[in-house]
């Protein structure tokens, strides 16, 4: 029998991360062709998580222009996109989450009327400014997407919330958790890493990461001059921050911490380097959405350095906090932990809500079984467990005013 065409389209480095458990799980099952196109979105960040996974695009459309505006790699998204689909004539297109790559990939399927399936729908911040532009990005792939495969119980409520008809939103976990977990078997070491030359013995460590759009400018330069108040106040911490490459966050980093005493910067890290760093931290100051879902499944304290989440779960269990980009509440959250160690135990459990590692698995059944026209696509008892979800999780957790 013909096996049926999937394509599954990534662009950026944390669609890479998110989707290759998806790409592999699908080549597993044997029922569909997996076709992965690249758009390049990013390029050394997404080649570098390709060579962690293993991954080849099969159709590579390198867009990224240095500095890119939204508009200007939306349109050359949306054309290129349109010409992959013509050509290859995919039964299904699978995009992940909201990045530009995700909506006007999601766009141009909708204009060729190939349906979508979008993994990790349904998160809502509920301020479509923040954060920007992921929340439109997010909604928009949602009003084009034909299967919703929603990373928790919340975000499967979002979009019953919005109308969406049950049968087409199942619930998976997050496939974040299932790239995490093939790592987690590897044994750390940062030999011929840019970690080699960090001296951790000793110290006490923060993982620092951000690249937000809403972020850039005034409210990146106050994350900066926290991280020096914290370095300056407490002789045995270290600050290790692989620094994204859009130039309008290194720019700021570089001029406020380079050169400064146990501030380490780095290049962006291989996933599993980044992920052993994140094992032998202490704790996590992060705008990411990747490291929100990772810091539960490692135990780490998060403290996110944004006014808003749509990821609110280990908020509700109080494994993570949000302070905000505010100078004075990000060095006296950081000084919680790094004084208080009930406060930090609370921070530091588990289970992670995010999911149990068998998202990619899940997600493969029901696309085998929507291709052969079956249903339900997941049986309630397949779907991801409500054990790890927090009891009561309010929407849209925000900074107190
Ligand atoms: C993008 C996503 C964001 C996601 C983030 C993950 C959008 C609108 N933004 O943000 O949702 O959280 O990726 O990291 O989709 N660059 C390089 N090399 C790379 C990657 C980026 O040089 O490998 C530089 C280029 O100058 C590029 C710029 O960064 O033009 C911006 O890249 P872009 O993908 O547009 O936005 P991000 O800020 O990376
Ligand atoms: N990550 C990585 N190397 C780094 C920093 C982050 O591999 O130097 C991983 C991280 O573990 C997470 C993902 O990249 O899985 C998050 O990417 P990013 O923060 O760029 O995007 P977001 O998740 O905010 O969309």
């Amino acid at each position: 029998m013909q096996r049926e065409r999937v394509a599954v389209v990534v662009g950026t480095r944390p669609e890479a991360i998110k989707l290759a458990p998806v790409v592999r799980a699908l080549r597993d099952e044997g029922d569909v062709e997996a076709v992965v196109v690249s758009t390049g979105q990013h390029r050394q960040m997404l080649d570098q998580v390709f060579s962690r996974f293993g991954l080849q695009p099969d159709v590579e459309l390198s867009l990224m222009q240095p500095n890119q505006t939204l508009a200007g790699l939306t349109s050359r998204a949306l054309s290129t996109m349109d010409e992959a689909l013509a050509e290859m004539s995919p039964r299904l297109l699978i995009v992940q989450g909201d990045t530009t790559t995700a909506f006007a990939a999601a766009l141009s399927a909708f204009y060729r009327r190939v349906p979508v399936a979008h993994v990790e729908a349904g998160l809502r911040s509920g301020d479509l400014r923040n954060p920007y532009p992921e929340e439109a990005n997010r909604r928009l792939a949602s009003v084009l997407t034909e299967l919703h495969f929603a990373p928790t119980w919340l975000s499967q409520q979002n979009l019953l919330d919005e109308g969406v008809s049950p049968d087409r939103v199942l619930v998976t976990g997050n496939t974040v958790v299932d790239a995490l977990h093939t790592l987690l078997e590897v044994p750390c070491s940062f030999e011929g890493t840019p970690i080699e030359g960090v001296p951790l013995d000793g110290s006490r460590l923060m993982v620092v990461t951000s690249h937000r759009r809403e972020s850039w400018g005034e409210d990146l330069q106050n994350i900066c001059l926290a991280l020096l108040d914290i370095v300056e106040r407490h002789p045995d911490v270290r600050v290790v921050y692989p620094v994204h490459l859009n130039p309008n966050v290194g720019g700021t980093v570089r001029r406020l911490l380079e050169g400064v005493d146990r501030i380490h910067l780095t290049e962006p890290l291989d996933y599993l380097t980044f992920v052993n760093l994140l094992r032998r931290s202490d704790f996590i100051l992060t705008d990411s959405g990747g490291v929100q879902e990772e810091a539960p499944t490692l135990g780490k304290p998060l403290l996110l350095l944004r006014a808003v989440t749509e990821r609110p779960e280990a908020f509700a269990l109080g494994l993570a906090r949000i302070v905000g980009t505010h100078r004075e509440d990000i060095v006296q959250e950081a000084e919680r932990l790094l004084s208080d160690s009930r406060a930090y135990n609370r921070m530091a459990g588990t289970p992670n809500p995010y999911g149990d590692g068998r998202a990619s698995e899940r997600i493969a059944l029901a696309l085998g079984r929507w291709i052969r026209g079956e249903s339900p696509l997941l049986h309630p008892s397949e779907q991801l467990g409500p054990a790890a979800q927090p009891p009561v999780v309010g929407r849209s957790p925000q900074i107190p005013a």
